[in-house]
């Protein structure tokens, strides 16, 4: 009886894998979601303080709120990449990103919820 309590307390162990789990969740973080509307709140925040400057009327090669063509051009890629773009500054086809799009205060989260927010707004999502 003791050895079939330890083998199924083994099997448990296994089957939970706690700590695999958390790798994968560090690679592959951000996947696009239906917004709640906190996060539509605190993105939307974040837009109005700092990503509003260049995405609002597409200064700079920035894509406008309300162009759809290119928000979904910006939803095909990964968020997670997307998210890295944000944090890191980006230069492509249109023009250039400053790092963290000028919110130096922003987490991960916060650029998230912006990059959704403009999703949602340009109706990409
Ligand atoms: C100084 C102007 C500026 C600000 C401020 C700015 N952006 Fe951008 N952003 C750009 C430009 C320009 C591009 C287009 C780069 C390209 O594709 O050539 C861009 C592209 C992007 C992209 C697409 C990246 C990709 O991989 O194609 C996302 C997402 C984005 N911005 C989100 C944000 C968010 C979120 C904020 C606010 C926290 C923000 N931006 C603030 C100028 C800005």
């Amino acid at each position: 009886m003791k050895y079939l309590v330890s083998v199924v307390v083994i099997i448990v162990l296994i089957a939970c894998g706690g700590g695999e789990k958390k790798t994968q969740e560090a690679t592959a973080k951000y996947t696009y979601v239906t917004p709640t509307s906190e996060m539509l709140t605190n993105g939307k925040a974040v837009f109005d303080k700092y990503c509003h400057i260049c995405h609002k009327e597409g200064i700079g090669g920035a894509a406008m709120l309300t162009d759809k063509v290119r928000w979904t051009e910006n939803r095909s890629k990964d968020l997670d990449l997307l998210v890295q773009h944000v944090h890191d500054g980006y230069t492509g086809n249109y023009g250039t990103m400053t790092p963290m799009g000028t919110c130096m205060e922003c987490s991960k989260d916060d650029l998230r919820d912006a990059i959704l927010y403009m999703m949602d707004e340009a109706n990409v999502l």
